[in-house]
């Protein structure tokens, strides 16, 4: 089946994003384009002019003069939860940090009781909602990393969740295991003793089921040591999932030269990330994965994201939705603080959100309007790709393709631009 997106004003396609600095070529912008969609992959995008006429029995999308960009892909969140932590926002208005309130026994602990008391059935609902938000934005592709469950039933729990997910919802899930996330109540004092539990009967566990592509771990001050993630991701690796790191998100203690050390395919945070940080990840290849929006929320520090540019490392960029330090589902929020705080291009932003994130998640087949590429593409209401980032707190999509089939569609009238906008 054929689906063509007609009357595209101009394609973003990132065919000029490669290995190297991203340029403003990178963009590859092709003007007044045709989009066709073959099964679940982009057959081709072309001038107007250039596109090979529709046959009969295509479906055809007026785009009605929007941006095409391909679906965003989120790298890295925390999406199946029960509960909220509403009530530590105005401490934390009033001055108390994240590790403050996660010391007073109000952080992610408080996330565990009701994702533990919720049936897998719940979960789905709210993890579902969650991800449909996600859709409404273009995110075609998402991480879902489990540990609110921290025993192995409950871990394989959220991580069955997330498979289900991804069979049951038009986008694409990318499960991740995080049994540490943090040492959970029954484990207090003796952390040594649940790092052997998440080694010995977790990972083989996950392994079995085959539910999870990658093994992540907090490091930091009060959740896991350097040497205890250091364990749990070469454990991981020889159960056949690659290491991700929550690195140096609240104190430089080298999660990012841990996560270069054991050839991670991403590090993710890295705020406190400083000189041999950077340059450890240049040399091993691993992505950085930002999360500017957890900046933001939280009051604290930017990544150092040119630096790590500049030093050659890839960087991706993800919500980190979570209900503790990033309760949001909206990417087009972490495009704009990459921007504004940050000093990222919108070019390398909006590569951080497809092509570079694609990378962080191992992909190689999405990210990209091209010929053989999955066929994820999102039409945005908006007179140029800068407006995305620059008018924020509005969502401008219009649409979104997911494997070839339209997923969604907005009343162009409702999301659009008029007047002076346009
Ligand atoms: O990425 N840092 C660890 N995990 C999340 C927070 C999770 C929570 O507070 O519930 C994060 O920031
Ligand atoms: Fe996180």
């Amino acid at each position: 089946m054929t689906l063509r997106i007609e009357n595209v004003a101009t394609a973003v396609t990132m065919s000029g994003v490669g290995d190297g600095p991203i340029g403003a070529d990178a963009l590859g912008e092709v003007r007044d384009a045709v989009i066709a969609c073959q099964g679940d992959r982009i057959a081709g995008v072309w001038k107007r002019a250039d596109a090979p006429p529709a046959r009969p029995g295509d479906e055809v999308i007026d785009a009605r003069g929007a941006v095409a960009i391909p679906g965003l892909i989120d790298p890295h969140t925390h999406a199946v939860f029960a509960g909220h932590r509403a009530r530590q926002f105005d401490p934390r208005a009033r001055g108390m940090s994240y590790l403050d309130v996660a010391r007073a026994g109000e952080g992610m602990t408080r996330t565990l009781a009701p994702t533990r008391a919720a049936s897998a059935e719940e979960l789905f609902a709210l993890a579902r909602t969650r991800l449909l938000r996600m859709l409404s934005f273009g995110v075609t592709t998402v991480e879902i990393k489990s540990g609110y469950g921290l025993d192995t039933a409950q871990e394989l729990k959220l991580l069955a969740v997330a498979d289900r997910l991804g069979r049951e919802t038009p986008l694409t899930v990318v499960p991740t295991f995080m049994g540490a996330h943090v040492v959970p109540p029954e484990f207090d004092g003796r952390a040594d003793d649940y790092v052997a539990l998440v080694c010995d009967e977790m990972l083989p566990a996950v392994a079995r089921q085959g539910v999870a592509r990658f093994c992540d771990v907090f490091c930091e001050a009060g959740f896991f040591t350097p040497e205890q993630s250091r364990k749990i991701l070469v454990a991981g690796r020889e159960h056949g999932l690659s290491p991700k790191v929550h690195a140096d998100e609240f104190t430089d203690l080298g999660g990012a030269r841990l996560a270069a050390e054991v050839s991670a395919t991403s590090a993710d945070h890295l705020l406190h990330t400083g000189p041999y940080g950077v340059r450890a990840l240049a040399a091993s290849g691993t992505v950085a994965v930002l999360l500017p929006a957890t900046a933001f929320f939280l009051g604290e520090r930017y990544a150092p994201a040119r630096a790590l540019l500049d030093a050659g490392v890839p960087v991706a960029l993800a919500t980190d939705l979570n209900p503790g330090s990033c309760p949001t589902e909206n990417p087009h929020l972490v495009l704009t603080a990459a921007c504004t705080n940050m000093g990222m291009t919108v070019a390398e932003a909006l590569a951080g959100m497809t092509v570079r994130a694609a990378r962080a998640l191992g992909l190689s087949d999405r990210g990209r309007l091209a010929p053989g590429s999955r066929a994820d593409v999102a039409l945005l209401a908006v007179p140029e790709i800068a407006y995305l980032p620059y008018h924020f707190g509005w969502n401008f999509v219009t649409a979104v393709i997911a494997g070839g089939r339209v997923a969604l569609r907005r009343d162009p009238d409702a999301v659009g631009l008029t007047g002076e906008d346009a």
